[in-house]
């Protein structure tokens, strides 16, 4: 993973900002990135959405004006990482466990630019781990059902209950982590459809339909991709 080419991306997403916007700002290392390139810029008048703790920190530490979704419920531009891209512009989303926060969002953006350094761009979404929010209780229970729509996918293994050192990951809203190991997704429609239909998950990191534009960041400049 090279932290040149996130900041490359980065770099080159901040200087799509523009004074007096609402922005809203993503969650990872390259997400990170873009956000210390936008302090760095001063902007006047900018509010942002943070689609984590961790971000919200970093952006408040780094002097930027938080607001909330509820404040601020129309985004003009979103700048977030990812784990894959896909044809498309579809994406896997997730890898920080923000996913939720992240499309609530992505959603309420007028337009959304994806970072991500040029080892994230890939022929077939699923070589990456599909990180499946589900809410706490009754976790298991979910995770039988979501193997079974994983099977009906053609998709042999069962996802696996996201751990970290200090135990079950928990999300920034308190829910777990299914991790659904797919290899290639073939219908990344169908399967967001049928995820979605489980009770109790909240929600996938397929982020289909979303993403206006990528910026990859290379080691000699930037590609600039659209759906
Ligand atoms: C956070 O939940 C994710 O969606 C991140 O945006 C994604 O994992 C990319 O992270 P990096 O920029 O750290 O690779």
């Amino acid at each position: 993973m090279s932290d040149a080419r996130k900041q490359r991306a980065g770099e080159a997403a901040a200087g799509r900002v523009e004074a007096g916007m609402v922005i809203g700002l993503g969650t990872g290392s390259t997400a990170a990135w873009f956000v210390k390139a936008l302090a760095a810029r001063k902007l006047p008048d900018l509010r942002c959405v943070p689609t984590s703790e961790k971000t919200a920190d970093l952006a408040r530490e780094l002097g930027l004006t938080l607001s909330t979704l509820d404040d601020t419920p129309r985004i003009d531009l979103t700048v977030d990482g990812t784990d894959e891209v896909g044809p498309g512009l579809a994406l896997i989303k997730g890898g920080g466990a923000a996913l939720l926060r992240e499309k609530l969002v992505w959603e309420a953006s007028a337009r959304c630019i994806v970072i991500a350094e040029a080892a994230k761009v890939v022929k077939t979404l699923g070589a990456f781990p599909l990180p499946i929010e589900v809410v706490a209780f009754g976790h298991k229970t979910t995770g039988n059902r979501i193997a079974d729509v994983l099977a009906d996918h053609d998709i042999a293994l069962p996802a696996r209950l996201r751990q970290a050192d200090r135990g079950i990951v928990r999300t920034d809203g308190g829910n777990v982590i299914y991790d659904a190991t797919c290899g290639a997704i073939m219908d990344p429609v169908r399967l967001a459809d049928d995820l979605k239909l489980i009770t109790g998950v909240v929600e996938h990191g397929l982020f289909l339909d979303l993403a206006d534009e990528a910026i990859i960041g290379k080691d000699d400049g930037v590609d600039l991709l659209t759906p």
